[in-house]
């Protein structure tokens, strides 16, 4: 809405610019009692006073995009289907996206992932639509067509991670997906593998809607740092799994690229700091 604004704005001031030269020509050199020296820095003026708005005017309303797929929409398959892909995230996530530009039109741009902090205290547009954008981005990027996803692994820090928090990845996975049950994140949410804030634990977490572990007030009195997250609203499956999440989620680990979840927990053992992701 904004860029069209500008070209509006913009239009107006050429315009007008352009329309007093005209004037002014047609009204014959002393016209208007200038002559044609007068008239060009008449004009001149006129068009420095559009350049000063156009460059003073906020710059933001396509501060976020929707972060392109890297893999086809049909690559998930048959984890995920082509069809819950493209309407998922062409379609929810760009919502998402269009909303968050609307709700930050006219403030200052700053990466998504610096929105998350201080989410709930800004209030359930940002909340909703800023957790929207962060949590579907990160969905993305830790997934790969299953091919691709076979031959990753996790790293050495990471398997130490698994092994000191939970055994095992086989226990890891099991506990993920008892929180990611029904029964356990009820209605819409996220689940989560986090790093704990000291950076030395993991632990797994649900969150309802689109709230995630780097907001305040979200997990008890702390923040932890996501490194994999599952999308467990009936959006994310139900075209091809109705109301069998369970079979959804132990699907879902065919796709997850283990390489990128390496570099996730990487990042957040050093850098204390939620992953920044694009868009
Ligand atoms: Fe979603």
């Amino acid at each position: 809405m904004l860029t069209a604004m500008k070209f509006i704005t913009t239009s107006l001031f050429f315009g007008s610019a352009a329309a007093f030269s005209l004037d002014m020509m047609k009204a014959g050199e002393y016209g208007a009692g200038l002559n044609r020296r007068e008239i060009v820095d008449k004009t001149l003026a006129i068009l420095g006073s559009a350049a000063t708005a156009i460059i003073s005017t906020p710059a933001i309303s396509n501060a976020y995009s929707v972060p392109d797929l890297t893999y086809n929409y049909e690559a998930l398959e048959p984890s995920i289907d082509s069809k819950t892909m493209t309407i998922h995230h062409d379609k929810h996530h760009a919502t998402y996206v269009a909303n968050l530009n609307k709700a930050r039109d006219g403030k200052s741009d700053v990466p998504i992932v610096d929105l998350m902090a201080d989410a709930l205290e800004a209030g359930p547009a940002i909340r909703n639509n800023g957790g929207g954008h962060y949590n579907h981005a990160f969905f993305w990027a830790e997934m790969a067509p299953p091919d691709k996803a076979k031959s990753t692994k996790p790293s050495k820090q990471l398997t130490g991670l698994i092994k000191k928090s939970f055994g095992s990845m086989d226990v890891m996975k099991e506990k993920f997906e008892k929180q990611a049950a029904p029964g356990a994140v009820f209605g819409s949410g996220w689940v989560w593998v986090c790093v704990n804030r000291a950076g030395n634990k993991l632990e797994i977490v649900g969150t309802p809607n689109q709230d995630n572990p780097l907001m305040k007030g979200v997990i008890k009195d702390q923040i932890m740092i996501p490194i994999l997250g599952l999308d467990v609203w009936e959006h994310a499956y139900y075209l091809k799994y109705q109301n069998r999440r369970t079979e959804y989620v132990s699907n879902w680990w065919n796709v997850v690229d283990w390489d990128k979840v390496s570099a996730n927990c990487k990042y957040a053992v050093e850098k204390h700091a939620g992953v920044p992701m694009q868009g």
